[in-house]
């Protein structure tokens, strides 16, 4: 992405028009998504019964570029779920990659500009909590960003009152509504949803087992590399924030020595069918 060069509303406002525009030369001028799906690791499969209107792929977006791991597709579809219409993207930019932090605010910005007004992000994550098992599902109630605590933050830098304000409080960033309306449709399906706290890393590393009880001391429930800079991102921007993992893999000190990237995918693979 070469964002650097761009100020970050006019990025945003470029990458949108041009994504109209593909839309309207396709014949969907008046489609305008009002949910923003961001699928994480070895998720790209996700809701594939997805009546589509359009897609595109990252590096024809102004701005965006290819994500280069893999598992993550790099693709942005639109259309429709169950008659809601939404910007669904198989696929992040992560810190590890080598992103400036204020990169992984463009995509959540670009979907703001295309009129989304709440944000699912999902992610593959390991479980730090021992009561939790692979191919469980994590609801987020809470994060501890430990390289934007640290940092690696994507609103450092001049603000822009008219993304947000300068200081944007964090508490309640996972919507209650939502929490409260995702717990019901769970219990009603007889789905297990774990709930919990995600702990971002910046990897690309897996944890050590004394980090992994270093994290468990933290409060955090889950791990993973991604999800709170555009979680931060979309709370300055107003919008109403879900957040669900994957649970992966265990992340516990005896498990350390088992992680793997064929594991995470293993995981995903392993956890998609109760999300669709
Ligand atoms: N640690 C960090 N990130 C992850 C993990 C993990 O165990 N599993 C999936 N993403």
């Amino acid at each position: 992405m070469s964002l650097a060069m761009h100020h970050p509303l006019s990025a945003a406002q470029e990458a949108a028009a041009w994504i109209r525009r593909v839309g309207a030369d396709a014949g969907h001028a008046t489609f305008q998504p009002k949910v923003g799906v961001i699928l994480g690791s070895g998720l790209n499969d996700l809701l594939d019964q997805m009546q589509m209107a359009y897609t595109l792929d990252y590096a024809t977006i102004p701005h965006f570029g290819p994500t280069t791991v893999m598992g993550h597709t790099g693709r942005l579809d639109l259309g429709e779920v169950g008659g809601m219409p939404i910007a669904l993207m198989r696929g992040r930019y992560h810190l590890y990659e080598g992103h400036r932090p204020e990169q992984l605010a463009l995509p959540v910005r670009v979907l703001h500009a295309l009129g989304v007004e709440t944000l699912i992000v999902t992610n593959a994550a390991g479980g730090i909590n021992p009561d939790f098992q692979q191919g469980d599902l994590m609801m987020l109630l809470d994060h501890i960003g430990l390289p934007t605590l640290a940092g690696l933050h994507p609103l450092i830098g001049p603000n822009d009152d008219r993304l947000g304000p300068r200081f944007t409080p964090m508490a309640a960033a996972y919507d209650p509504g939502l929490i409260a309306l995702v717990r019901d449709i769970a219990r009603q399906a007889r789905l297990k949803l774990c709930e919990g706290v995600y702990v971002m890393v910046s990897g690309p590393t897996y944890e050590t087992p004394a980090e992994l009880r270093a994290l468990r001391l933290l409060g955090a429930d889950a791990v993973g590399m991604s999800t709170v800079p555009e979680v931060i991102t979309a709370r300055h921007l107003g919008m109403r924030v879900l957040g669900i993992s994957c649970i992966t893999n265990a992340a516990t000190p005896e498990a350390a020595e088992t992680i793997s990237h064929e594991e995470v995918l293993f995981g995903a693979a392993v956890t998609l069918p109760k999300l669709n």
